[in-house]
């Protein structure tokens, strides 16, 4: 059986990354095995009708991931963080390191891994980064063919209720004049389909993954143009970030520039030529959720420390 016959196996499937990866290499012709933890949940039902094998397990479960992994070609492995508060950041370094040993095991020959858009290997301060920064050093260790890469912000986030956009305001870590990179959840899978295709190009290779990077300023003209009403951007005050340990460390994050993108936006095209700036998402796949926010109140649902 020739490799792209074999099939890549899809850690969260059911969610947004692992969905995004999914649909891209199904597109691609590739058979994708999607590991999920409920066969029957209406997410699950969608992938097996896009033509998806399903073959069930939970993260906690190695002997569940080794069968999933017998006669797999590739392997994408997205972990849950702990700002979902489902996971902690140890159970995240757990899992994110085990699939990997497994891979290697199972004779996997090419994994790819998506960790987050980050400048350095000292820690943050912030698990969820210092634990994609520990398996991301496990992986490079290992006698295996595997490509990191690292996606900024997704777009879907700005356009979450609780950052204002219901009271003609946007607040978030960013000042006017600072930018931060920012990638549609969508684009993702289209990169991951493009490594999976050139294992001779991208194996051992880091590629942070964005469509944009935009500062405080520019998400005020975006979002005011996309809103057809002024939207006002400012930085979360002083008062909040005091108040919120979490928000804190993210916007510290930013001033030392740790959150920053290495690459350029023409050669990540030249990769995904269907590459979406925010003004193209929220003209599109993003419009509705933005127009929902416009409506929404609410707080950030990752806004706990
Ligand atoms: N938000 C951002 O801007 C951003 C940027 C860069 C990186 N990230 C990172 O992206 C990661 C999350 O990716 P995502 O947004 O694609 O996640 P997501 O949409 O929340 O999906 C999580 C997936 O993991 C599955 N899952 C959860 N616990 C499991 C378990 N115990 N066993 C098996 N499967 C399990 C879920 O399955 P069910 O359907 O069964 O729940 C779902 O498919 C985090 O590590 C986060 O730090 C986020």
């Amino acid at each position: 059986m020739s490799d792209n016959q074999k099939p890549i196996l899809v850690f969260g499937a059911t969610g947004q990354q692992g969905g995004s990866v999914a649909a891209a290499l199904l597109k691609a012709g590739w058979p994708v095995r999607a590991f999920v933890r409920d066969p029957a949940s209406p997410n699950s039902l969608a992938l097996r009708d896009a033509g998806a094998e399903l073959v069930e397990g939970r993260l906690e479960d190695a002997a569940a991931i080794r069968r999933a992994m017998e006669g797999a070609y590739g392997v994408f492995s997205v972990q849950p963080s702990s700002p979902s508060g489902t996971v902690s950041d140890a159970e995240e370094e757990r899992f994110g390191t085990a699939i990997a040993d497994l891979a290697v095991e199972s004779g996997v020959r090419h994994v790819v891994y998506t960790s987050v858009i980050h400048r350095g290997d000292a820690p943050t301060g912030l698990g969820h980064f210092d634990s994609k920064i520990r398996i991301e050093a496990h992986l490079r260790a290992l006698p295996t063919t595997f490509t990191i890469v690292r996606p900024g912000s997704f777009m879907e986030m700005l356009a979450m209720p609780g950052f204002g956009l219901d009271a003609a305001r946007f607040d978030f870590f960013l000042r006017r004049d600072q930018s931060m990179p920012f990638v549609a959840v969508e684009d993702i899978g289209k990169f991951v389909a493009a490594v999976f295709a050139d294992p001779a190009r991208f194996g051992g290779e880091t590629l942070d993954l964005f469509g944009d990077v935009l500062t405080g300023a520019e998400l005020e003209a975006l979002f005011t143009q996309a809103a057809g009403r002024p939207i006002a951007y400012a930085r979360f005050t002083e008062a909040v970030l005091a108040e919120n340990p979490f928000l804190a460390r993210l916007t510290a994050l930013v001033d030392n520039g740790r959150l920053s993108a290495e690459g350029d936006l023409a050669a990540l095209r030249r990769i995904n030529p269907e590459l979406q700036t925010f003004r193209t998402w929220l003209a599109g796949g993003g419009r509705r959720a933005f127009e929902q926010a416009l409506g929404t109140s609410g707080t950030w649902a990752y806004n706990q420390a």
